[in-house]
């Protein structure tokens, strides 16, 4: 078992970073992915009231396109804490405006707009690792394909063993200085646990949730209107 490992246990404020500045070439869709409506609500809004009902985090701060800061607010919903930056180029970028934008957290949670439907009990877990002394905690679930490496050429190198990997979710959440130190390093990463581990700091795994799946694709979008339709359904009963 992987022991609390840092100092962590004072209280403080969470923060959570929310990027939502990709193009979501993938999707497909005419706007910018975290702006795309599942059930009328952009992916952004349903990703910040999942935070919000978590009841853990203080506030909120969103990275969106640029020319999108203005108009982010009316899709927010009312009352939300939440401030709303550029975030950048690459999902790097972004992360590291919004953290310069977070100088009184404690706590950061770093929390994809495209986990639209994450619930909000997975957010509490996160943080109550957290706050019981953890320093970098992902949500994560195994594999349930087998995954093989490849060459330029598509050439398969090697079949690493199933049941030692794991697909890793958000929200992240880390000791706010140990994320800071983290993005002082100026490489990418497809996540942020991925620049912690380089600093050698032990990252714990919990058990992540389906519904924190990220909305990629044009099939997890008709996915996650279907959950969404179904939960609708489900309240009217
Ligand atoms: O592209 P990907 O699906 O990995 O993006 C994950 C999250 O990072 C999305 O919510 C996306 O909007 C965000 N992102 C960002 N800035 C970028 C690229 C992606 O905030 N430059």
């Amino acid at each position: 078992m992987h022991e609390p490992d840092g100092p962590g246990r004072d209280a403080g404020p969470v923060i959570a970073l929310v990027p939502a500045a990709g193009r979501g070439v993938r999707l497909g869709a005419d706007a910018p992915k975290a702006f795309v409506p599942i059930g009328g609500v952009p992916m952004l809004g349903l990703a910040v009231s999942g935070l919000m009902a978590a009841g853990v985090v203080d506030e909120i701060i969103v990275m969106v396109p640029a020319q999108l800061v203005e108009a982010t607010a009316a899709l927010l919903p009312p009352a939300a804490p939440a401030r709303i930056v550029a975030g950048g180029a690459e999902r790097t970028d972004s992360v590291r405006a919004g953290l310069a934008n977070a100088g009184d957290a404690a706590y950061v949670l770093v929390h994809d707009a495209a986990r639209a439907l994450t619930p909000p009990t997975l957010i509490a877990r996160v943080v109550a690792e957290l706050r019981a002394g953890h320093r970098a905690v992902v949500p994560a679930l195994p594999v349930v394909d087998t995954v093989k490496t490849v060459d330029s050429a598509g050439v398969v190198t090697g079949t690493p063993d199933r049941s030692a990997l794991r697909a890793v979710q958000t929200p992240q959440g880390f000791a706010a200085d140990v994320l800071r130190s983290a993005y002082e390093h100026p490489e990418a990463a497809t996540d942020d646990a991925g620049l912690v581990e380089r600093l050698g700091i032990g990252v714990r795994t919990i058990t992540g949730d389906p519904l924190a799946f990220k909305i990629t694709t044009p099939l997890d979008l008709r996915l996650a209107e279907a959950v969404l339709d179904g939960k609708q359904v489900v309240g009217r009963c």
